[in-house]
């Protein structure tokens, strides 16, 4: 069975590896480029990569509405509990848990993770997921560039999403950079347009993706899926 993953607009992923259905930062509400109601998911896990309202965003609704299991890290996941939704499976940096959908793990991110009340959100993270039907696909979440994404290469990458936004996260020059690291077989952009400040054209790194790499970089609508 294939992995389809699915690009709602900003950091919004969804994954779909058999009958489980993941959602990544999931903010749509207030969101732009959101090609989907918050209404419309039903996941039955929703991965939160830190406490930002970007990436929170429609979480706790949807989690309360679905009764999907949060995924995050320790931090976060006592918030949500501390808003009613107890169905969590709190991580932290490194650390990985064998789901029905395959080997996840957060990874490192440099970035922050206050929530959007104030409240402490822990360390910011990424994900790293080796699903049962074989693909494994890194989701670096908001961060800066980092060499240890080397290590993360290592461990095989069918397909990376990367921010290339710059201001808030990697931009253009350092999302490449990230791509020589990793050496994934795909690699999506995501993190930019929704706002000015992190207008970019990725066409045209997804040129300088090819002519520089062996990755195939795949530019996505919002709304638009591919299959793995
Ligand atoms: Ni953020
Ligand atoms: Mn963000």
């Amino acid at each position: 069975m294939a992995v389809k993953v699915t690009w709602y607009g900003h950091a919004c992923i969804g994954i779909e590896v058999g009958p489980h259905h993941l959602l990544v930062d999931p903010f749509l509400t207030g969101n732009p480029l959101a090609a989907a109601s918050p209404d419309a998911l039903r996941p039955d896990y929703i991965l939160v990569s830190h406490g930002h309202g970007d990436h929170v965003g429609d979480a706790l609704e949807i989690a309360r509405r679905t009764g999907a299991t949060v995924i995050s890290n320790f931090e976060i996941c006592n918030w949500f509990q501390a808003h009613g939704h107890t169905n969590v499976h709190p991580h932290h940096i490194g650390g990985g848990f064998s789901y029905p959908f395959g080997y996840l793990k957060l990874t490192i991110a440099h970035h922050g993770s206050a929530l959007p009340d104030g409240s402490y959100g822990g360390n910011p993270c990424g994900f790293f997921i080796k699903t049962v039907e074989g693909p494994h696909i890194y989701l670096a979440c908001d961060t800066g560039l980092f060499y240890d994404m080397k290590l993360i290469g290592e461990e095989g990458v069918d397909l990376a999403v990367l921010p290339i936004g710059d201001n808030f996260t990697m931009g253009p020059d350092d999302a490449l950079r990230a791509v020589k690291l990793l050496t994934p077989r795909k690699v999506v952009p995501i993190h930019y347009d929704t706002f000015d400040i992190i207008r970019q054209d990725p066409y045209a790194w997804a040129d300088r993706v090819r002519a520089e790499t062996s990755a195939e970089p795949i530019v996505l609508k919002p709304g638009e899926s591919l299959t793995l």
